[in-house]
């Protein structure tokens, strides 16, 4: 690393919080409508295959999406998908560069306030690219080698330039989002003592990712690999934000922009969320697993995560960030405050950590239908009245091994913009597991 490099991290080094407890504004329209839309159940319809790779289309009409299954050492999946989806990954990963662009010099104006302070500071100092670079080199030690081998393989198949795609990878740690969830069991479901996960992803539904929707299900060649999981996302992105794993663990994440004190302070130097959540989803076995990753992990910014265990039915919110990883229940659930009431066998936090206008919605509808929750009650019911998951949703039925999945309106289709308003499709994860290596 440079010496000018070296000095400038010095000089940002820590984000030290100064001021605290604003609340975020907002809140649902009395006046959402439950989401009635059918569960589109069909099975995939193959496409294409290709060595290590086949894709396969999943939904109905405009809802549908690609199913990319991968097989292989990281380079060969990032081939095998970089091969798969060569044109969309192209056009994705460019109009993310392009927006990504367009939002900055907005930023810089101060018209968009999606990135976090300290970038914008950083991207004025260098130029976007080197900005990127910069971050890139201080995340690089925290990060697992499969990650740039596949990123290898994606752009030695598909063209697309390396640097590219790693910089826009680091786009979450960048940018701030809104987003909900909520774990429930035992006497909180339908089925009583069964598992059931929320993930709603209220991002950029104006950018390029609502276009290319994609489940993308690597199955490594070998144990060192990790295990077969499912990332929930768009081409050519493979960190993870929303996934489901073969040991039934599960991912939902909220981005904090309204935390309290106890979170202290967040940091640049450490491992990308993206991708210790692809580290829970490819490498762990446990809840205690994934618990172990985050107490250990050198932790970089105010989060809320939640990881699900479908095999031991149970579930736990993670106050995450640099200072803490705390691990939270029902019974411990933060932050206390009459529109965060507890409810027995669940957990949620709505938009955000000090967040009321959404908080309360979502707990008055996991008590409304509380004993009787199940996936399509989320859908019709909850996501939907709550208004969050504008990008995309992931409900996560463990019990049954299927994923319930939902993306905005791209710029071809037609009908409601959010996620939480649109069809859903179901996936049977247990047979996604199962696919058959292309000979
Ligand atoms: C940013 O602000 C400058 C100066 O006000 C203006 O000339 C420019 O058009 C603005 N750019 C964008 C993308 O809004
Ligand atoms: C729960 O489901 C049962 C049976 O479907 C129904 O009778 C009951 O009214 C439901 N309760 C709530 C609160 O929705
Ligand atoms: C999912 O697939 C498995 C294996 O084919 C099957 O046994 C199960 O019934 C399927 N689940 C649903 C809900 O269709």
């Amino acid at each position: 690393m440079e010496q000018w490099t070296l000095l400038l991290l010095l000089g940002l080094s820590f984000i030290v919080r100064t001021g605290q407890s604003a609340y975020c504004n907002g809140k649902p329209s009395p006046d959402a409508q439950q989401n009635l839309n059918p569960i589109s159940t069909g099975p995939p319809q193959l496409l294409r295959t290709v060595t290590n790779g086949k894709v396969y289309t999943v939904g109905e009409g405009e809802d549908s999406f690609k199913i990319v299954h991968v097989w292989g050492t990281p380079y060969e999946m990032g081939y095998a998908q970089g091969t798969l989806m060569k044109e969309e990954a192209n056009h994705f990963l460019d109009d993310v560069w392009t927006y990504l662009e367009e939002q900055i010099i907005q930023a810089i104006n101060s018209t968009v306030h999606i990135f976090k302070p300290w970038f914008l500071q950083d991207v004025a100092n260098l130029g976007l690219e080197e900005a990127l670079d910069l971050e890139i080199d201080i995340t690089r030690r925290y990060t697992g080698e499969y990650f740039f081998e596949e990123a290898k393989g994606l752009s030695d198949a598909s063209g697309v330039d390396l640097m590219r795609i790693l910089r826009i990878h680091m786009i979450g740690e960048l940018t701030k989002g809104h987003c909900s969830m909520f774990g429930a069991w035992g006497n909180a479901v339908l089925k009583k003592g069964s598992l059931l996960q929320l993930r709603s992803l209220d991002w950029n539904t104006d950018g390029p990712f609502k276009d290319y929707p994609q489940v993308t299900v690597y199955h490594p060649s070998d144990p060192k690999y990790g295990h077969a999981f499912a990332n929930i996302g768009w081409t050519g992105w493979f960190g993870s934000i929303t996934g489901y794993s073969s040991q039934k663990l599960a991912i939902s994440e909220i981005g904090v922009s309204y935390p309290d004190a106890t979170f202290g302070r967040e940091s640049r130097f450490g491992i990308p969320f993206t991708f210790i959540l692809r580290d829970i989803l490819q490498f762990d076995n446990t809840l205690d697993d994934a618990q172990k990753r985050m107490s250990t992990a050198h932790r970089t910014c105010d989060l809320i995560l939640g990881v699900g265990d479908g095999k031991m039915q149970a579930f736990r919110g993670v106050e995450y960030s640099a200072s803490v990883a705390n691990f939270m229940d029902d019974t411990n659930m933060m932050p206390e405050a009459d529109w965060h009431p507890k409810i027995n066998n669940a957990v949620y936090w709505g938009m955000d950590w000090l967040c009321p206008g959404y908080s309360e919605v979502l707990a008055r509808q996991l008590n409304k239908y509380y004993g009787n929750l199940t996936a399509e009650i989320t859908i019709r019911d909850i996501v939907s009245v709550v208004q969050s998951g504008s990008l995309h949703i992931a409900v996560y039925d463990f019990d049954n091994n299927l994923v319930y999945v939902a993306n905005a309106k791209a710029t071809y289709e037609s009908g409601p913009l959010d996620a939480y308003d649109r069809q859903f499709v179901r996936l049977n994860m247990t047979e996604l597991f199962m696919e058959k290596t292309p000979l």
